[in-house]
């Protein structure tokens, strides 16, 4: 069997890492689930949980990986042979996001097709068109096996290669569009709404708390074994410290971007803030109906979320590929062709639970709905929970921290305050998101 290989450069692996993080779920949730949770107050919770928590529980997975250097599963089981499934959750959830990731990335693309060849859709047009039967489920298995090339290609020759590419154009774009939208005349109600922590009217401040931490886990990829799976691909002289902050930042300001992008669009036109899901899909391309060169606009945007979810989807899948590859040992082409056939399996029930199967309800849940809830509300927090525990009380801080300062060579002053919040705080939190998320 051969070797997964390595990232070639420091800069490809935060590219990489960046890339994972940034996705869907900057691009398409966080401006709706934002503005649902009363904007600035939102805000400000979300970046105090992503640098008290964020950071340590990533710095944790990048250290689990570097140390064990295989998939997430056997990583874990590097640092006690009994632990393995800390990071088994990771890979099951990996393959329940993917199923649901591409049939968004589908509908991204076919989006993103309709306004080069015929124009910004209605904002009726989405509700027809994901209730469709052959077509979305032809676009999700396009997507899915665009981003499946992608990681058959290799560690620095695949991912990497793709991710310094992808990212830096997906940055540079993003800002672009933002300084547009934001000279539109009426943005600033919008900005302020966003940016200003005011009070919240009816909405529960526990409600804009667990939506934050929620929203948080999601959009770093935590707890989900492929932050350990990048991990394992870096070489021992790596600064991990500094990686793991500089992907929170690069992710965090990636959601602020969009948020800026379409929150101020929308309000500057006095369109419906509670759109939710459909806010990309149905309320942004009204928005750009209305503004000279929207078409171009809604071309763009949906050509960089598409950016966004392969970035992402792509680490979902070596997260998945990499522990095929060791435990069946199989070829990366196998590994990859078995991961896509599961995603596709239950890829297809999720799409069609917006048309043909809407009627199949699972705990009162539609089966794109069910499988988003599983892994976003049950088995990532779950898995990020055995992670900090494996780290702070089964590896031990004294273990973890001689790791993260590669054996005493860099200083890591941190050593009491990461214990204290992989040993209590970030289990607490996460305890808590995860039962609030039944209520
Ligand atoms: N972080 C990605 C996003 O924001 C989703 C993701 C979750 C990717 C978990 C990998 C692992 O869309």
């Amino acid at each position: 069997m051969k070797e997964n290989g390595k990232w070639s450069s420091g800069f490809g692996f935060i590219m990489a890492s960046a890339g994972s993080a940034i996705g869907l779920g900057n691009l398409w949730k966080f401006p709706y689930v934002a503005s649902a949770n009363g904007g600035g107050v939102f805000l400000l919770v979300y970046v105090i949980f992503a640098l008290a928590i964020g950071v340590p529980v990533l710095l944790a997975e990048l250290a689990i990986g570097r140390y064990g250097g295989k998939n997430a599963v056997d990583s874990c089981k590097a640092i006690h042979p009994a632990w393995g499934f800390a990071g088994g959750f990771g890979i099951i959830c990996s393959v329940l996001i993917l199923s649901f990731y591409s049939v968004v990335g589908g509908w991204v693309m076919k989006f993103f097709s309709k306004c080069i060849t015929e124009g910004l859709p209605s904002p009726e047009y989405f509700g027809e068109y994901s209730s469709r039967t052959a077509e979305p489920i032809l676009w999700q298995t396009a997507f899915a096996v665009i981003c499946g090339l992608i990681v058959v290609m290799g560690i620095s020759a695949g991912i990497e290669k793709a991710s310094k590419i992808l990212l830096p154009a997906l940055l540079i774009f993003l800002a672009g569009v933002m300084i547009y939208t934001l000279t539109l005349p009426g943005a600033e109600e919008g900005v302020k709404f966003f940016l200003v922590p005011k009070a919240l009217g009816e909405i529960p401040l526990s409600k804009v708390i667990l939506s934050a931490m929620g929203q948080m886990f999601f959009s770093l990829s935590l707890g989900m074994g492929t932050l350990i799976t990048y991990g394992s691909y870096l070489p021992k002289s790596s600064r991990l410290v500094p990686s793991a902050y500089t992907i929170v930042i690069i992710d965090t300001l990636i959601a602020v971007t969009a948020g800026l992008v379409m929150i101020p669009a929308v309000f500057s036109f006095g369109m419906d803030l509670k759109a939710g899901p459909g806010m990309i899909f149905s309320t942004l391309p009204a928005v750009f109906a209305r503004i000279k060169g929207g078409r171009i606009l809604g071309a763009i945007m949906f050509l960089l979320i598409f950016i966004a979810a392969v970035t992402s989807a792509i680490s979902l899948i070596e997260a998945v590929a990499s522990f095929l590859i060791y435990r069946l040992k199989i070829s990366r082409k196998a590994a990859v062709a078995v991961t896509l056939g599961m995603v596709i399996l239950l890829g297809v029930p999720a799409s069609l639970s917006f048309g043909v199967l809407s009627d199949v309800s699972i705990w009162g849940m539609n089966i794109f709905d069910f499988i988003a809830f599983a892994a976003d509300n049950v088995i990532m927090p779950l898995g990020a929970i055995f992670i900090c525990i494996l780290v702070g009380r089964i590896w031990g801080m004294k273990n973890a921290a001689e790791e993260i300062s590669n054996g005493g060579r860099l200083k890591f002053k941190g050593r009491k305050l990461l214990g204290a919040i992989l040993n209590y705080a970030a289990p607490a939190v996460i305890l808590i998101v995860t039962v609030g998320a039944f209520r």
